[in-house]
């Protein structure tokens, strides 16, 4: 096996760790804003001003849970690996 083949072995054996840790993966605020897009009938861009992503995320995976009434199903459609995206582009526009 190769040295490379090693690596993308190392590689893959640390990906659950850097999902767990929510750090490592931040979300991509330019693909957030086409996703974002289906909230933004009811939330302005600085909805969550003066929240960091990581805090949003955790509010969007509450609201999946249904820890809270949201009467939008668009929390619940977003592809979960969506959720970080949207999370830094609204945390993004909140910063402006
Ligand atoms: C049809 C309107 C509507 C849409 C679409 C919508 N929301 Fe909401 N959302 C609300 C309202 C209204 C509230 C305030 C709580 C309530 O009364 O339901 C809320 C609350 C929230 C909250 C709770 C935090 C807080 O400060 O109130 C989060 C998180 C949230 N929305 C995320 C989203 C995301 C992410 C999307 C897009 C995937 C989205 N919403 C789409 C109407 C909407």
């Amino acid at each position: 096996m190769s040295a490379r083949g090693s690596r993308w072995l190392a590689a893959l054996a640390a990906m659950p760790l850097l999902v767990g840790s929510g750090v490592a993966l931040a979300g991509d605020v330019e693909a957030g804003k086409a996703k974002a897009d289906a909230c933004l009938d009811c939330h302005e861009n600085d909805y969550f001003a003066g929240v960091d992503a990581e805090e949003i995320e955790a509010l969007i995976r509450a609201g999946r849970a249904g820890e809270f009434e949201h009467k939008a199903d668009e929390i619940r459609e977003l592809a979960e690996e969506d959720i970080a995206d949207v999370a830094a582009w609204f945390a993004h526009e909140g910063a402006k």
